[in-house]
Parts: C-alpha cells; sequence; structure tokens
C-alpha cells in the first residue's frame, strides 16, 4: 500500500499558505485588467464547455494547486485505480468503475486479480440490451401475456439516486410507452405511492441492490411481492399455490445484484438476474448493470450512449495534463475553497429542470466519498475534508436559498450547470422562455461575481441605511458548465466529471473514496432498536435515556 503524502508537508502547502495570507480577491479588477483570463480559463470538456473564470484564483494559485496535485500524486493514484490496484484498502478491492464504460475491444485489455474485465462487462452490457429490447418489444409478458408498461425500480443509495437522476434527467428520451417508478424508503409510504393506479399484470419489478442484504431494499421486495399476489388475485389471476405465486415472481420480479445467490435465495429466477462486481462502488454504480430501468425504459441505445460520455471523461482525465485536466482543476479549486478560504459547502445549481435530482445524487457521491477523517492508512487526516454538496435547480433556488449565497456571511463556491437547446422548447408571446432562463443563469453568476457597489446603489438614488442592504460584495465564486444540450452522453460526462472532481479530492486529502463505514452503526443500532418499537421492553430497556422517551412517546401515540 503507497502511504498517503501528508498534503500539509508539501511545498505546494506552504506557497497556498502564503499566497492566502492577504490574499484580497477581486474579480472586477482581474477582469478588467486581463482581456485574456476568460479565454484562459474556459476549457473543453468532451461536449462542455467549462469557465473557471469566476472563480476566485489567480494564476500563480492554480500553479500552486496543480502543483499540490503532482505533489501527492493525485496522477499515480489515477493509474493505480485504472490498473486494478486494490485502492479501496479497507475494503481490499481494486476500483474500476471506469472499467463499465470502456467500450467494446478496448486494448489493452484489463484483466485484474485474474478476472477478464472487460470480457464480463461486455457480456453483462449485452445480457441487459437483450433484456431491455424483450421488454420494450412485448416480447417479455406478464404472467397473464400482457406488455410490461411500468417497471418499478427497488433500491436505495447508488442503487436508487443514480437511475432516478437519469431518468428524470433523460425523460424526453423515454418514448417507447414504459413509464419507471423508483421506491426506496423503508417508510410504507414510498411503496404506497408508488403502486399506486399500477396494473400488476403489466408491472415488472427491479430489485437493484449491490449485497442484496440492504435493510430498506429487502424489505421493499417483500411488500412488492405481496402487493402483486394481492393484486393479480383481486384481479382474477390463480395466485394460490405456490407454483402459481412462483410464476406471477418469474414474470414480474428480475434483479441487479452482486451476490445472485441471495438473489436466487429471494425467489427471483437467476435467469433474470443481471451482475455486477464487487469492485464497483454502489454510489459508482449507474453505469452498471444498476442502469437496468434506463436501459429499458428509455432504450438499451441511450444507455450506451450514457457510458460513452463516461468514457469520453475518463480519456481527458487520463490524456489530459494536469493543468488542462478539468476534473482534476475542478476538484483541486474545491481544496482551495475548502483548506484555504474555509468554504463548508458547495452548491451545484443546475439552469436545466431535468436535473432536479442531480444535487441529490451528488450528496451520496461527494459526501459518503469524502466524509471521513481518517486515511487510507488508517491514520487521521490532517486537513479538514468533504465539504456539504447541496442544490436546487434555478430558478427555483433564486427564490429560495440564493439570498444567503448573495449576501450572507459564508463563502459558497458553487457550480451552474446549463444546457442551449432545451428539451421542451417554448414561447411565450413571442419570447423564447428558455432564453429568458439562461439569462437568469448568467444574471446569476455575473452579480455573485461582480456585485453592485454603494456608489452603484447610490447613482440609483438609494439614500441612508438602505445603501448597505442594497449592496452586493461581489467575489463569490462560480464555476459555469454549459452544454449544447442534455444528451445521455452529455449526462454521462457530467456524472463523471463529478466523480473525478471527488476523486481528486480524496487524493489529496489521503481519503479513500470508495468505502462508507459511517453507515453502518446506525444500520446495526436500528435493527436492536425495532424490537423496542414493537413491544419488547427487555430491548427498551436497553436504551439511552431518550430513546427510551422517544420510543414511549410512539407508543403512547400509535393509533
Ligand atoms: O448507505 C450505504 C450503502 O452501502 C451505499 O453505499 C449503497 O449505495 C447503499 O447502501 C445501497 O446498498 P445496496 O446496493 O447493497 O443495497
Amino acid at each position: 500500500m503507497t502511504a498517503p503524502i501528508d498534503p500539509t508537508t508539501t511545498s505546494a502547502w506552504a506557497e497556498l499558505s502564503a499566497l492566502k495570507d492577504g490574499f484580497a480577491p477581486d474579480l472586477r479588477a482581474w477582469f478588467a485588467e486581463d482581456a485574456t483570463r476568460v479565454e484562459r480559463f474556459s476549457l473543453p470538456l468532451a461536449d462542455l464547455h467549462v469557465d473557471l473564470s469566476k472563480n476566485l484564483v489567480t494564476d500563480e494559485i492554480l500553479a500552486s494547486l496543480v502543483k499540490l496535485a503532482e505533489e501527492t500524486g493525485v496522477a499515480s493514484r489515477y493509474a493505480a485505480m485504472l490498473a486494478g490496484e486494490h485502492i479501496n484498502t479497507t475494503e481490499d478491492r481494486a476500483v474500476l468503475h471506469t472499467a463499465l464504460r470502456r467500450p467494446a475491444g478496448a486494448q489493452p485489455a484489463l484483466v485484474v486479480d485474474g478476472q477478464d474485465v472487460d470480457t464480463d462487462v461486455q457480456s453483462v452490457l449485452s445480457a441487459i440490451d437483450a433484456f431491455a429490447t424483450r421488454v420494450r418489444s412485448g416480447e417479455w409478458k406478464g404472467v397473464t401475456g400482457k406488455k410490461v408498461t411500468h417497471i418499478v425500480n427497488i433500491g436505495i443509495g447508488g442503487s436508487d439516486l443514480g437511475p432516478v437522476m437519469a431518468y428524470e434527467a433523460l425523460e424526453p428520451y423515454a418514448t417507447a410507452g414504459i413509464e419507471a417508478r423508483f421506491v426506496s424508503n423503508i417508510d410504507p409510504t414510498d411503496m404506497g405511492q408508488k403502486v399506486k393506479g399500477l396494473d400488476p399484470e403489466t408491472t415488472l419489478f427491479i430489485v437493484a441492490s449491490k449485497t442484496f442484504t440492504t435493510l430498506e431494499t429487502l424489505t421493499n421486495a417483500r411488500l412488492a411481492r405481496d402487493w402483486l399476489w394481492e393484486t393479480l388475485g383481486a384481479a382474477g389471476v390463480p395466485v394460490s399455490t405456490d407454483a402459481e405465486k412462483d410464476a406471477a415472481v418469474a414474470h414480474h420480479f428480475v434483479a441487479v445484484s452482486t451476490a445472485l445467490d441471495k438473489v436466487a435465495a429471494f425467489g427471483i429466477d437467476p435467469t433474470n438476474a443481471f451482475g455486477f462486481w464487487d469492485w464497483v462502488g454502489g454510489r459508482y454504480s449507474v453505469d452498471s448493470a444498476i442502469g437496468l430501468s434506463l436501459a429499458i425504459s428509455l432504450g438499451p441505445d441511450v444507455f450506451r450512449e450514457l457510458l460513452a460520455g463516461f468514457h469520453a471523461v475518463d480519456r481527458h482525465v487520463a490524456e489530459t495534463p494536469l493543468e488542462e485536466n478539468v476534473p482534476v482543476l475542478m476538484g483541486l479549486l474545491n481544496v482551495w475553497y475548502v483548506n484555504f478560504l474555509g468554504a463548508q459547502s458547495h452548491a451545484v445549481l443546475p439552469y436545466a429542470q431535468q436535473l432536479h435530482r442531480f444535487a441529490a445524487y451528488l450528496q451520496q457521491l461527494t459526501m459518503e466519498s469524502n466524509g471521513k477523517s481518517v486515511k487510507w492508512d488508517g491514520t487521521p487526516v490532517t486537513t479538514e475534508t468533504g465539504e456539504i454538496f447541496w442544490g436546487e435547480p434555478g430558478t427555483n433556488g433564486q427564490h429560495a436559498f440564493y439570498q444567503l449565497i448573495h449576501q450572507g456571511t459564508k463563502l459558497i463556491p458553487a457550480d451552474f450547470i446549463a444546457v442551449v437547446n432545451p428539451a421542451y422548447p417554448l414561447e411565450d408571446g413571442g419570447q423564447d422562455v428558455h432564453a429568458l432562463f439562461l439569462a437568469n443563469f448568467l444574471a446569476q453568476t455575473k452579480a455573485l461575481a461582480f456585485g453592485k457597489t454603494a456608489e452603484e446603489v447610490e447613482a440609483e438614488g438609494t439614500t441612508g441605511a438602505l445603501v448597505a442592504a442594497r449592496t452586493f460584495a461581489g467575489n463569490r465564486p462560480t464555476t459555469s458548465i454549459f452544454a449544447p444540450s442534455l444528451t445521455p452522453s452529455v449526462l454521462g460526462q457530467l456524472i463523471a466529471l463529478y466523480e473525478h472532481i471527488t476523486f481528486t479530492q480524496s487524493v489529496v486529502w489521503g481519503i479513500n473514496a470508495f468505502d462508507q463505514w459511517g453507515v453502518e452503526l446506525g444500520k446495526k443500532l436500528a435493527l436492536e432498536i425495532a424490537p423496542a418499537i414493537e413491544g419488547d421492553d427487555a430491548a427498551l430497556a436497553a436504551q439511552d435515556a431518550s430513546t427510551q422517551a422517544l420510543i414511549a412517546y410512539y407508543r403512547a401515540n400509535r393509533s
């Protein structure tokens, strides 16, 4: 295991600390004095145009950040990941989500731990293609011979957030008359709402779980199975014998998992199960068989195009020098903001309604990856780590929390994401509504960068205390990411961009971005507490005083 390099011991860190002392960013002056700033700080990334110019950096700072990446071994760690080294140290696993999107026939072939990774990936992809085609054409039928019109993906975390985000983003491609719904929460309301109005004879459930042990997903899968039997029975379909029940499950349930033995134990025919591998982290798995719901609802070609978008960014990261490497630079900017300018959070603000679940998706990707306080060798981190990612689409956010970004006391770097061509172009009395929408994206990034001085406020006739209230300090950093349209490939590029940003930050901080031990304790305690809620007094007595009091409240108020 290569030991992590303490970033605070590098010469780049010393340089950045010195640059931070007395740092007085002035985007107005920087733009006024440097006609080439926008051009120099704008970079292409596959189909994306990325404008970094409104960030609080100078050439000097950027050079030191790149040096920090060099000194902490970002490039060699990336190469180790691509080569299949077990960089997920606590689970002793390779990290190969990038292999999921390698095109067929990519050379040299990738063999890791004796596994021919490329062949395995392509064979699962072919199975996904074939199955999706059968469902879409109607060749796959429900137990009464009807074509599938609705699929319900049951999963949580990485087995839900990616598929639901991508389905919403690519909804214009859902033209085959198959609607996808997504159930994740163990709150029974989620299942209750999602099966409402569904016809069991035309519904196909996908149970998506890497481990096939997740409490929420297995509970929901059982609820769905019961719903299927009950509603089929109510419709007069024979489902009383075990054989009839098994036949119903065989026609209406498929699974995606790395644990195909557990899939079989649940009663799903392993021939209707799609596998992946322990080297795909849950939050990096939308491009694995976990994307089956996308291949069915949007089509296998759309799914392949999504993968091609991921791969285009993987290639950029592998082949581009650090100083022009967009994901690396964006990761380094985040390090600058977190470790030197004290940012605690990072906003992601898509000006594309189709990306309304993107921030939710990124929360797992970024915070489950980098929310750590030990390094990959088990020693404590020496710096602040994982910032809080959050966001909502514009313009909705403008009418909610932008006030704080513009005039609050906190530094919140923000990524604005927009596309030139909308999926639904509409006009309002001759006015292109999408152009008006984009004007808001541009206005917000401009206002955040350049603000409004007291003199400018006064020149408009404002006087007294109102002047300060109406003044905008500016120098609020943003990155603008623009694409021609939200195609499947562009969505893949966006996801891969943030995967690699997250990875870059993790390497600088010395973090293993691919484990998630922090979610284990709560899962274990929930299993211990469940009997106490249900009435087991011994289990109740074992709880702390606050938990006992809350359970007493629950018991007293249960109707
Ligand atoms: O929340 C922890 C976690 O392990 C995530 O990393 C994962 O995406 C999620 O649970 C779901 O796990 P599984 O796909 O195994 O059901």
